[in-house]
């Protein structure tokens, strides 16, 4: 499969021919298909929105049911942040069926490499994509799954997830960009399907995010949209995704976009914010990009942060980020490990929970009120990209009474404190000592 021009290198696009596709002229035509959710295609909160992502018949669809998705109010974690009562809204994409955001564009990535009559499917993840692939090859049994993972990157609830669903998993020496240039390798050589999100059909499944947020928010547009960045797939999806409803007439103004990275692997923020990397018409500055490259080759500056997930240095989407960055009028910002781990237990005591990548939204959130770049006035939408149970070391280590255990996960990340640690109480096997406890903590 071929994900990338072969004059000029960039990946490439899905581009409809609206005017012949004649897609609908209001919202409400998604709305009814609800009534009719007895039907896969339109219980999936994927391609309920078909219309809007109408690469492929639709007899040649492949869904498990995923996108069912909620948009949470929560105003806990809205006053965290600093913004007004009922202005933060929180996308859950935690529950899909992998417990990741990656089920949206899987599922049409899957349905596309399933049209072409792949066997094998491969991809190198940080974790939630290789849970994905794996999830969607052994309930559907059409592909086998092969996996690239770093030795020792992943979390353990990923791992787990790839094993149970019987994926092969090569474990890379090497972190996950090793295992993203080796699988591009390896897929070409072997003619293996990649469903990494150099592919393009992941970003047109991932637009539904945006599809379903509005649907939540009654096709009213917010201010901000707020994502973590990793491989800024995502970030790239939801700019395609507000051009093109824009461009065919369903809403007549676009959100903002915040791309959050985490500060050990930030380099969107150092390329856009530091060093004036733009979009440019389709024409970002290669240079600015090599040399930033080259720096962090000399130095042999590898990524690293709690938030494994996005623990990514150099991500694929970039030029298509960038394109989202202007269609949105974006800002990029880098948090902390820490920042990351005390919004993640704000979301955690306030929302569904998350793992430790989907907090850097909300962390990312709180600097820009705090900056002055969102208002606290503005609707928020922050994109929570992961399940809780996705990676429990850190959330148990967070919250542990067990110092050496702290320092071992989190201090060594630069983490000094869990100031919103809610910590576990020992007792005693005695009922008066249990009783007395509970009467002290509650
Ligand atoms: N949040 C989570 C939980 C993720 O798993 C990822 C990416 C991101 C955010 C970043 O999204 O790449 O679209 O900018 N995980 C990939 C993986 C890289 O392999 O699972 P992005």
């Amino acid at each position: 499969m071929r994900v990338a021009c072969e004059v000029c290198g960039s990946l490439l696009d899905v581009i409809y021919d609206w005017n012949r596709l004649e897609p609908p002229t209001s919202f409400d035509f998604f709305e009814r298909k609800w009534q009719r959710r007895y039907d896969p295609h339109d219980f999936s909160g994927v391609w309920r929105f078909y219309e809007l992502l109408p690469f492929t018949p639709k007899a040649q669809i492949v869904t498990i049911g995923e996108g069912q998705t909620l948009l949470q109010p929560s105003a806990g974690v809205g006053k965290y942040i600093g913004l007004k009562s009922g202005n933060l809204f929180l996308q859950y994409e935690g529950m899909n069926p992998s417990g990741s955001f990656k089920d949206n564009g899987m599922s049409a990535a899957f349905t596309h490499a399933h049209t072409t009559g792949a066997k094998r499917a491969a991809c190198a993840s940080t974790g939630n994509t290789s849970a994905s692939l794996a999830l969607y090859c052994s309930v559907t049994k059409l592909m086998k799954a092969v996996i690239f993972i770093g030795s020792g990157r992943i979390s353990y609830g990923k791992l787990s997830q790839a094993l149970d669903y019987g994926a092969l998993t090569m474990q890379i020496a090497g972190d996950f960009d090793d295992a993203m240039a080796r699988v591009k390798e390896v897929a070409a050589q072997e003619g293996i399907y990649l469903v990494n999100s150099v592919n393009p059909f992941r970003l047109e499944g991932q637009k539904t995010i945006m599809f379903r947020v509005l649907e939540a928010l009654r096709w009213q547009v917010p201010d901000w949209i707020v994502v973590p960045g990793g491989n800024l797939g995502n970030s790239s999806a939801f700019g395609k995704a507000f051009a093109e409803l824009k461009e065919i007439g369903l809403i007549d103004r676009v959100p903002r976009l915040a791309v959050i990275n985490a500060a050990g692997a930030n380099t969107l923020y150092e390329l856009f914010e530091k060093r004036g990397l733009r979009w440019n018409g389709g024409r970002p500055q290669q240079a600015i990009t090599d040399t930033f490259y080259g720096e962090m080759d000399a130095s042999d500056r590898r990524a690293s942060t709690i938030a494994s997930a996005i623990e990514i240095n150099r991500p694929v989407n970039l030029d298509k980020c960038l394109r989202a960055l202007e269609v949105m009028d974006g800002v990029v910002r880098e948090v902390s490990d820490q920042e990351i781990l005390d919004a993640k237990a704000q979301v955690g005591a306030g929302g569904l929970g998350c793992e430790p990548a989907s907090a850097a939204s909300v962390a990312g959130a709180k600097l820009l009120v705090s900056q002055g770049v969102i208002g606290p006035e503005d609707r928020v939408v922050c994109i929570l990209t992961g399940h809780q149970l996705k990676d429990p070391t850190a959330t148990v280590a967070y919250h542990t009474t067990d110092q050496e255990q702290f320092n071992k996960v989190l201090g060594s990340r630069g983490v000094k404190r869990a100031a919103f640690a809610n910590r576990a109480v020992a007792v005693p096997n005695e009922l008066d000592e249990i009783v007395k406890a509970i009467r002290l903590y509650s």
